[in-house]
């Protein structure tokens, strides 16, 4: 790491190594400050994750850290030197979509596509950990990805497409309220022929992650009140299982909104006072004539206001100072 504080560019650099999908991504003399969703894109030519708020908030710019969900513009860079770096480039295999990638565009859920690679990595990471989401989890590992376009229905649709295609039947979740019981259980996973990273072909430049091509046995859940969701900004999110997410009431097409007639009187027929002190004229009745196009107002209420009259610059020296309200200077006489 260098500190390079005596040249014109006082900012801290460093020079270190990031592993990316596998592969070892030297970074040379990069501002300790820089994301890692910055150096991804800028200095690694990783443009997948998508750069959207940069605070954290849109998840266009998810990728997995040591295994876990981050939002890359949260992350300084150089802190991920020591870390496994997985990215959507890394969840395709020879050029082709991954399962997660074909799904979300069969659904219809890619649309613009600004939102895709960050919700491409926010359902491999969901389906990593869970290999039977329901809606409600779904809904939860997601609520970090912001789209504008799709409406969501099509990602939650991708998701079922994968886990059922990936061999994992979903279950009805036991009536037990326990919240226990509604965890879903960790059903088998077919595991495929190991590979090692190096076993993986390239696409392109880009290297590949060993999780998209290689299914990790699935780890056994656990119980609701262990189980900890990372969300995208910060901390640690426990979702309570036990309790319903939304149980909207059924819609009744009879119901009629509680309407408090006293409080709205009727319009008063054109011409009729109402309750003020001066009742809506007739129709066609001028409320105050209006004068004559040249005539001056002289209505009894009207109060015209005194015409201005600036007093003289007596010469003195502007120093600075704003001048005394209304005293006129030289060049207000210019105009
Ligand atoms: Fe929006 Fe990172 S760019 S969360
Ligand atoms: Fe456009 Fe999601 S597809 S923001």
């Amino acid at each position: 790491m260098t500190d390079d504080l005596m040249g014109a560019d006082v900012r801290p650099t460093a020079s270190y190594t990031l592993r990316v999908n596998g592969f070892e991504r030297p970074v040379s003399d990069a501002w300790i400050g820089e994301s890692l969703l910055y150096v991804l894109r800028e200095r690694l030519g990783l443009a997948g994750a998508k750069d959207g708020c940069e605070q954290g908030e849109c998840g266009a710019c998810s990728v997995q850290v040591d295994g876990q969900l981050v939002a890359g513009c949260l992350v300084p860079a150089a802190l991920a030197s020591d870390s496994e770096i997985a990215t959507v480039e890394g969840l395709s295999a020879g050029g082709a979509a991954s399962d997660v990638q074909q799904a979300l565009a069969d659904s219809g859920a890619v649309q613009c596509g600004y939102c895709t690679p960050g919700m491409a990595m926010a359902v491999h990471d969901l389906l990593q950990r869970n290999h039977r989401p329901s809606e409600v989890e779904t809904r939860q590992a997601l609520c970090g990805n912001l789209c504008r376009c799709t409406g969501y229905q099509g990602v939650l649709a991708a998701v079922q497409t994968v886990a059922e295609a990936r061999g994992v039947v979903e279950e009805p979740v036991a009536a037990d309220p326990s919240a226990e019981a509604a965890v879903p259980v960790a059903q088998p996973v077919p595991v495929l022929p190991a590979q090692s990273a190096a076993d993986l072909p390239l696409a392109g430049e880009h290297p590949l992650y060993a999780d998209s091509e290689v299914w990790v046995e699935a780890e056994p859940q656990p119980a609701a009140r262990e189980y900890a969701a990372t969300t995208h900004q910060t901390g640690v999110y426990e979702p309570d299982y036990s309790t319903p997410y939304y149980d909207p009431a059924p819609y009744d097409p009879g119901f009629e909104a509680p309407y408090e007639t006293g409080r709205h009187e009727a319009t008063p027929a054109h011409g009729t006072a109402a309750d003020g002190p001066v009742g809506t004229p007739a129709h066609g009745t001028p409320y105050y004539p209006t004068p004559a196009h040249g005539t001056s107002f002289d209505g009894p209420d009207y109060d015209a206001p005194p015409v201005y009259d600036a007093p003289a610059y007596d010469g003195t020296v502007y120093d600075g100072n704003t001048p005394p309200h209304g005293i006129r200077l030289p060049e207000d006489d210019r105009a």
